[in-house]
This record gives C-alpha cells, structure tokens and sequence, in this order.
C-alpha cells in the first residue's frame, strides 16, 4: 500500500488521486473495525455528541473518499486531514477535514432528520456524513470553487451510493449559489474565512445556524453563530485549523521575513492592521540568532512589535513539572517595550479572564444596530462587518505573578485592548531535506521579566 507524501513531496501526486479506490471485503471489513473505534474516540472526546452524529460516522466509508493510497490508519485518525490537492508551490489547497472537527462542527450546526444544509468547500466524505445526518427527506448542496474538487466530489459521492442525495456545485461561494432558492437550516462553511460573505447570511434561514471557521488575530475558531435580531450570537467554539479561502473572498496576510545570522528566517504574518513600515525591524535578528526553530510546536505563535523591536508569546515546561508557563522573548535595541506589552496581555488574562467562563462571539454585518460595546467586550473589523468578543464580567482572579500554570495551554486574551495591539504570528522557515521550503512554528519560554 502506497504512503501519503509528507509535506516535502516535490510533485503533485496527491493532486491526481483518482476515485475508485478498490475496496476489498477484507480491507472493508478491517476499515468498519478502525471506524467504529474513531467513532468510540469522537464520543469520548465529546465531538460526537448526537446519536444521529454518531450513526453518520459508524456508516460513511471515509477511505474511500481520501486520497487514493491513504492507510487506513490515517484515514481514520481523529486528528488527521488528508490532502487532496495542492498548489504550486506543494501548499495544501483542498483536504478531507480531520474527523474530529467534522464531527464538531455537525454537532455545532444542530442538524437532524429533514433539514436542509448548505456546504461551503467540497470533498465528499463530510457532505456524505450530512446526508446521513439529514436523511432521506432532508437536501444537502455542497460547493467548491474548483472544478477538479467538485469532479471528484461528484464521482465519489456516485461510488458511495450518496450521488442522488447531495447536489454538488462548481461555484465561488463568495456570491449567492445558483439554484439555491430557499434559504437553508444550516451552513457549514469548511473552508478557512476572516470574515462573514453577505450572501451567506441571506442565504440562511431565519433560525438557521452557520457555522464558520472565523480568523481573528490569528487563530481561527470554527463558531457556530445564530441570529439575534440583525446581528448573530455564538452558540460554540472550537478551535480548528483550514485552508484558507479562494476566490473574491480571499483575505492576503501580509507577511514579512527577519533573518537571523545563521540564515534562518522567522516570519511575522499580519492578519490585518500591519504597521506601514517595518523597515525598523531590519537586521533585528543579525547579532542575535533565534533558536525559534527549535523550539516547541504552538498553536498561538502570537507576537508584538513596536518600533524596531518585537516579542512573541513563549510557552515552557514549569520548572517544577507542573504545567507549564507563559511569558514573552524580545529581540532588538528596545526589546523591553514589545515584551512589557505582551507580558501585559497574558496578566491581565490571568487577571480578568483566566479560569472564567468562555467568551461570546458575535457578528454584526455592515447596518445593523450596534450597542455601546462596553470594556468587557473586543472588537474586530472586517470587510461586511464586526466581529465582538465579550467575556463574561467575572470577579477578579488573583494578580498575575510573572509564572502562569496550566495543564494545557490556553490563549491568554486580554480584554480591551486586544484590538488595538498589533498582533503578529512568529515562525521558522527552515529548509527541508530536499531543499524544499517548509514552515515550522514554534515557542520558547524565556521570561524576559
Ligand atoms: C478543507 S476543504 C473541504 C473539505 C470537505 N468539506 C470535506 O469533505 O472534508 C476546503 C475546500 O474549500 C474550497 N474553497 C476555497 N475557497 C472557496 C470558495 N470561495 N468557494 C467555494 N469553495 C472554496 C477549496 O477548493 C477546498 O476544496
């Protein structure tokens, strides 16, 4: 059996897999075995969380709509997307999801028996797992602005059995979906989004539910959001990770390089509001060199930069075994002010927000009537709208002491004046084996004070 490419591959292969893997009684057999036990895995991490959830996964053969080759193992690992094409460049442009936020994002949509759903971003296996969801008397559309996908949607959904029960499309979902003239109970957009398409909302049901893999600063949260008069409250998140949208709403980071002496690179990306020029920045890693590279894999890579310095958020191993530690490592003539900054950020997340209760996101499109936003809550601008982010008004926990522990990792957000920080994702461009470029993240715990 042929092994998935790694990242590295020099050749598009996985762009040719082809439907029609051969599936053979005793592989089918072994495949039902791998699959009740990721169902049993979903149930106990709480991702699955619905019986009718729970019957999709236990019946949707996912090997055969993975690329062609893909073990068995990995096809049914809960954590594991398997790529399906890629650009140029050997980025990842379309995937099969990893299991565990299909299987999140389903419960998240709040879908059953006769619903109608709409998915954002083809491949096959989750829109299979929607028709089961939804049943006989409900309607699945599912679409893909490339045509390549949309093919290989199609034919697998027709050698699974699916193909009169999910209407697939080749279409930039940006705009409104032909066809589509009633609106739908849910939307699952799967595929990376920094902001809320107009035509998505008009196409939603008044009580319907979307559901989003919504960018702020960064990290992006699958949020399940529903309407509260002309604005959308979140009813769950998720932290995820997907390929970021193509088409007229695609949202270009902009990113910058900083080299350090030994030629390495770490890679500031701006989701938004980048400062205009970082020219300051220049030669800020020439006499320090960064060991970022080697450092430990996070998925908050947060930084700041001010002037010609910058910081990033560092996560260590206390020192005593116990958790681990937050705390920020600066580089440049006045490494103080972006470290002060960030160390500020994780204070007054210990302070305010640590160990209460999870933040509500909301969406309010270009028009709506918006409240007084109050300092509880952070306010996000994007193209069609605002993202809010309110956190519940908890008593104050005990001031930040310098060391912060925690079993796992969680992002340390501080209310207030986190829009007005300038946020910026720190990363290692190191050279693969064969040459290739590849992007690795990392953090470090040095305490600058
Ligand atoms: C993660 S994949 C979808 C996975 C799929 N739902 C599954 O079965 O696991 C994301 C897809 O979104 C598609 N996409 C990107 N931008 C799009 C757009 N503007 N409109 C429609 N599809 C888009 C990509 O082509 C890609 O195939």
């Amino acid at each position: 059996m042929n092994t998935l490419r790694n990242d590295s591959a020099s050749d598009n292969d996985e762009t040719r897999a082809q439907p029609g893997t051969v599936d053979t009684a005793s592989d089918s057999d072994r495949a039902a075995v791998i699959r009740n036990a990721l169902t049993d895995k979903l149930r106990a991490s709480g991702m699955i969380t619905s019986p009718v959830v729970e019957r999709a996964f236990r019946t949707v053969p996912r090997h055969l709509f993975v690329a062609e080759g893909t073990p068995l193992e990995v096809a049914y690992n809960a954590d594991d997307s398997v790529a399906i094409k890629r650009d140029t460049d050997g980025v990842i442009i379309s995937s099969t999801s990893a299991p565990f936020i299909q299987a999140r994002m389903i419960e998240q949509a709040g879908l059953g028996p006769g619903m109608s759903v709409l998915e954002i971003g083809s491949g096959g296996y989750n829109a299979a797992l929607l028709a089961e969801v939804v049943g006989p008397h409900g309607r699945v559309i599912s679409v893909d602005i490339d045509p390549e996908v949309t093919d290989r949607a199609r034919d697998l959904l027709e050698a699974t059995g699916y193909g009169g029960r999910v209407t697939v499309v080749q279409v930039d979902a940006e705009g409104r979906i032909p066809g589509l003239d009633q609106p739908v109970d849910a939307i699952l957009v799967t595929v990376g989004a920094w902001d809320l398409a107009p035509a998505w909302l008009e196409q939603l049901s008044a009580d319907g539910t979307i559901v989003v893999p919504l960018r702020m600063n960064g990290v992006t949260r699958s949020i399940g959001l529903r309407r509260e008069g002309g604005h959308l409250v979140s009813t769950s998140a998720e932290v995820c990770g997907f390929v970021p949208m193509q088409g007229s709403g695609a949202h270009d980071e902009r990113v910058f390089l900083l080299s350090d002496q030994q030629g390495r690179h770490v890679k500031l990306r701006f989701d938004g509001d980048a400062p205009q020029d970082l020219s300051p920045l220049d030669g800020v890693l020439a006499t320090e060199g960064t060991d970022l590279v080697a450092e430990r894999k996070s998925w908050f890579p947060f930084g700041v930069v001010r002037g010609d310095s910058f910081a990033y958020l560092s996560v260590r191993p206390a020192l005593d075994g116990a958790g681990v530690e937050f705390g920020a490592r600066a580089y440049g003539a006045h490494a103080h002010a972006p470290a002060a900054a960030l160390v500020e950020q994780i204070q007054a997340w210990d302070r305010h927000a640590r160990g209460g209760g999870e933040p509500t996101f909301a969406y309010w499109p270009t028009g709506a009537a918006r409240p007084q936003f109050g300092e509880h809550t952070a306010v996000l601008a994007k193209t069609h709208g605002l993202v809010t982010i309110s956190w519940p008004p908890t008593a104050d926990a005990a001031a930040g002491q310098g060391v912060l522990e925690t079993e796992r990792p969680s992002w340390p957000v501080a209310r207030g004046s986190w829009p007005a920080w300038r946020s910026a994702a720190a990363s290692v461009l190191s050279r693969g084996e064969n040459g290739r470029k590849r992007t690795q993240r990392g953090m470090t715990g040095r305490f600058t004070r």
